[in-house]
């Protein structure tokens, strides 16, 4: 059962590697949580990122090349997006100066000539249109600039792009990063011998990546907990009328499907029975809690109600094994918070095991002050969630193998 995660913890590491005097490029997750003036508000993702980093400069690489994406843009530059809001917090974890590149095909010599201690940190790589693409001619350049490919980027490992899986085709040494190593561990823990019941509660924004994940899962778990904006779309599934509500239309056969499928594996799924709904999610003036049936004219759901809090602690105390991506509300504003708080909570409260995953869910926990009481912190949203299908992961696919299978 889940050979899957066999495979992916039969990858190299990048210690099972010498990477002396050698150029190193590494793939990281630096997609991090920021407010709107791009400050960081949880920088987890960075912080996971520096035992690998460390270990490199500590062997005495020749050079370090970081590259990483943040957020969503459309395969140009668009500041808001800029991996130099990263630079300066990089620079003070790792106590070290860090060579921004913004053009990295006009830096590809100076980049490819040894140097000791150089840490390169490349702009934002979906800046480049051929990244979403895997575009063969991106990966190539890529790989023309290290000897050793280490992918520490277990939040994007799901991702089929030019930095995270094309780039192996064309580089000799290719090896797994200590985050990603610990991540497949955790994983392993809760999915290979879990402890049942497993329940998965999905919530957040990113519906459309996500959703048709959970048709996948039913076998996996024995109870599927749905709040955030994910949940709208299965309310409106449901023929609630979710009036202005973030949803997502061309969803809606999805997630009557989960609902079919979860019916026919007896998964258990609690939806929010009572909702917070505002007349605007900017500027706030009428803030109520309706039952998820009676969403006024106009207003949008913002977070899970009391009602539903209460349900959701309950099937959080009957459970062994948790796996959590996606919060409850627009967690970042205070009044809608208190869905996504109080769930973690009770998570953190439970006895069982408990992994927390996705950007936006880790910082959530973070600003709770539970963080020490989860079993583990992944920093993987849509990859764990992935994780759950039983899929090997494109990420760890064509990456060095400790032992060739026969
Ligand atoms: P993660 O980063 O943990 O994987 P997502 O990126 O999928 O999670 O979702 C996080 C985002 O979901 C947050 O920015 C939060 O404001 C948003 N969100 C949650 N519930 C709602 C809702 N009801 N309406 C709109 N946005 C929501
Ligand atoms: C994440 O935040 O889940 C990862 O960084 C991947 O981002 P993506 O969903 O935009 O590919
Ligand atoms: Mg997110």
């Amino acid at each position: 059962m889940n050979s899957n995660i066999q495979v992916m913890k039969g990858v190299k590491s990048i210690r099972d590697i010498d990477i002396t005097g050698k150029r190193v490029l590494i793939r990281v997750d630096f997609n991090v949580p920021m407010d709107s003036h791009q400050t960081i508000t949880d920088d987890r993702r960075i912080r996971s990122a520096l035992q690998t980093i460390n270990y490199c400069i500590d062997q005495n690489a020749c050079s370090i090349t970081l590259v990483s994406h943040l957020g969503r843009p459309k395969g140009e530059y668009e500041e808001r997006f800029s991996l130099r809001h990263i630079q300066k917090r990089l620079e003070r974890l790792l106590q070290k100066r860090i060579e921004f590149v913004e053009d990295f095909e006009a830096s590809q010599d100076e980049i490819s000539t040894c140097s000791l201690e150089r840490v390169f940190l490349l702009e934002n790589i979906r800046f480049q249109p051929g990244e979403k693409k895997n575009d063969p001619e991106l990966s190539k350049k890529l790989a023309s600039i290290c000897d050793v490919f280490v992918n520490d980027a277990f939040g994007t490992s799901h991702r089929k792009h030019a930095s995270t899986y094309g780039i192996t085709e064309f580089v000799d040494v290719k090896v797994a990063g200590f985050l990603m190593m610990k991540e497949i561990e955790a994983f392993s823990k809760a999915l290979e011998t879990p402890v049942r019941p497993i329940t998965l509660v999905v919530g957040g924004a990113k519906i459309s990546s996500k959703i048709t994940l959970l048709e996948s899962v039913m076998q996996k778990v024995d109870k599927l907990i749905i709040g955030g904006a994910m949940s709208n779309t299965f309310l409106e599934a449901l023929g609630y009328d979710m009036q202005a509500s973030f949803y997502e239309k061309e969803y809606i056969e999805t997630a009557k499907n989960v609902l079919a499928e979860a019916r026919k594996n007896k998964v258990k799924i609690y939806l929010p029975v009572d909702l917070v709904i505002t007349d605007s999610v900017d500027h706030p003036i009428d803030v109520k809690v309706v039952p998820s049936q009676d969403v006024l004219e106009g207003f949008s759901a913002v977070d899970i109600g009391p009602a539903s809090v209460k349900l959701f602690q309950e099937v959080v105390e009957l459970s062994n094994t948790i796996i959590w991506n996606g919060p409850m509300g627009i967690y970042e504003v205070d009044r809608f918070s208190k869905g996504t708080y109080k769930l973690a909570g009770a998570i953190a409260d439970s006895y069982a095991y408990t992994i927390v995953g996705g950007g936006d869910t880790a910082d959530a926990v973070d600003k709770t002050g539970e963080a020490e009481n989860f079993s583990f912190i992944s920093t993987g949203g849509g990859a764990s969630l992935e994780l759950l299908e039983g899929k090997v992961l494109p990420g760890f696919e064509n990456l060095d193998r400790v032992k060739s299978e026969a």
